[in-house]
């Protein structure tokens, strides 16, 4: 095992009505910021139990925060932060709103032009507005981690940052909140918090026993309910161990001490960035190539993954390989996310843009190895017609 270090400083409250918890955590004379979504929070009654929690504080709201949020749209909300002197904010919403608020919360205080805080990856925030969030979809991780995705509509770059800074203080995550999810937000946010696993899992051994084997409970548990939420989405139980599955799929836990790929991450962000498809999509297409692709590399990883999670013990070990990542992909699908470009009508002419933006982005040197390429990136992506 590596070396690591690990901090976490989000509070978590967790399970049905936990939204009440939000009074306790918010300083007493707060301005209160609400930042949200498109309005699926309106339609499912979680705003009004916000609102109902946050009696006796002045509130403002901000909504019309975009799926893969739009660094444009949030300059705005960190004027109106700076307008009305907010002094909390709170996130109610998927990974999307979760994001941008950690972004809003960054620029609010950041002394120069807040685009520079995406160039430089977070690395010169030194404060933020304090923050928590009300989760509504379990996938990113973002509720109790220290990242976050924006999007430049005007130039479609999707980047990323990081800080300290950014943790959430507190997240409530009350899986009832997920009841309401159209199918395809909850197929995908199984395959993203499935991705986030393999990314930090199907490298190469360093004879971390606890980090795989936790990944590995975590990968069972989405193969386990992810499709029970299709079938039966308010069923709490199945609700909750979704939930905090991804939670603890991204929160640095599992990352301790291990290598880690993120390849799969690093194009399908190029690819939303210039396609639009959502997070999860992206992911549903790449992973399954990247994996044949880098197979070899990956061998003895794939190979553990092919045993302790498809069983799969007998027979040529090539073959096992060949079914797990088939057995991935198929898993993908009864998702109700489908993994190949053609099924979202893309073809073999995004390769050079994808792999154009890689290298404005200078992300030239991907995976656990460092060694995919822009022109790998073209290879993969011929895989996944
Ligand atoms: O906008 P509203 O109206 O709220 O609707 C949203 C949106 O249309 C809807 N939704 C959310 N909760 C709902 C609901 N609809 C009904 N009932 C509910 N309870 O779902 C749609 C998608 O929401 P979004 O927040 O975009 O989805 P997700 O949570 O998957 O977030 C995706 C974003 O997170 C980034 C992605 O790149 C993408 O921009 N990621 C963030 C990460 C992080 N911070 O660590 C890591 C991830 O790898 C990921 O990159
Ligand atoms: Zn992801």
């Amino acid at each position: 095992m590596n070396n690591f270090s690990y901090k976490n400083a989000t509070q978590i409250h967790f399970g049905q009505g936990q939204i009440d918890k939000i009074r306790e955590e918010i300083p007493a004379g707060s301005r209160v910021l609400i930042t949200y979504g498109g309005g699926s929070i309106k339609k499912n009654g979680v705003l009004d139990q916000v609102h109902a929690a946050l009696r006796g504080f002045t509130t403002f709201e901000f909504g019309g925060i975009e799926p893969n949020p739009h660094f444009e749209t949030l300059v705005k909300a960190a004027e109106l932060v700076k307008k009305e002197s907010i002094s909390f904010i709170l996130a109610v919403g998927g990974g999307s709103v979760i994001d941008g608020t950690k972004f809003i919360a960054a620029a609010a205080l950041y002394p120069n032009d807040p685009w520079e805080i995406i160039q430089t990856y977070g690395a010169k925030v030194t404060q933020a507005v304090p923050f928590g969030s009300v989760l509504t979809l379990a996938a990113t991780g973002s509720e109790m981690n220290n990242g976050a995705v924006i999007t430049r509509a005007a130039t479609q770059d999707k980047l990323f940052f990081f800080s300290d800074h950014v943790y959430p203080q507190f997240s409530v995550l009350d899986p009832a909140t997920t009841y309401s999810l159209p199918p395809r937000q909850t197929g995908n946010g199984v395959v993203d918090s499935f991705v986030h696993v393999v990314e930090q899992y199907v490298t190469y051994p360093v004879n971390a026993k606890v980090q795989d084997r936790f990944a590995e409970s975590l990968l069972l548990n989405l193969l386990e309910d992810g499709p029970k939420a299709l079938e039966n989405p308010s069923d709490y139980d199945v609700r909750a161990n979704l939930m905090w599955t991804a939670t603890m799929a991204l929160n640095g836990l599992i990352a301790t001490g291990v290598p880690a790929d993120w390849a799969t991450h690093m194009i399908g962000q190029e690819i939303t960035g210039l396609y639009g498809l959502d997070h999860g999509q992206t992911l549903a297409v790449v992973l399954p190539v990247v994996w044949q692709y880098k197979k070899a590399q990956k061998r003895e990883k794939l190979l553990q993954y092919a045993t302790r999670i498809w069983r799969l013990t007998e027979g040529d070990e090539d073959a096992r390989i060949e079914a797990a990542i088939e057995h991935t992909r198929q898993f993908f699908e009864r998702m109700g996310v489908k993994t190949r470009l053609r099924d979202y009508n893309l073809d073999k002419s995004i390769i050079t843009a994808v792999v154009q933006k890689l290298e404005a982005h200078s992300h030239v040197k991907l995976g656990e190895h460092a060694d995919i390429t822009p022109a790998d990136v073209a290879h993969i992506l011929e895989l996944a017609l």
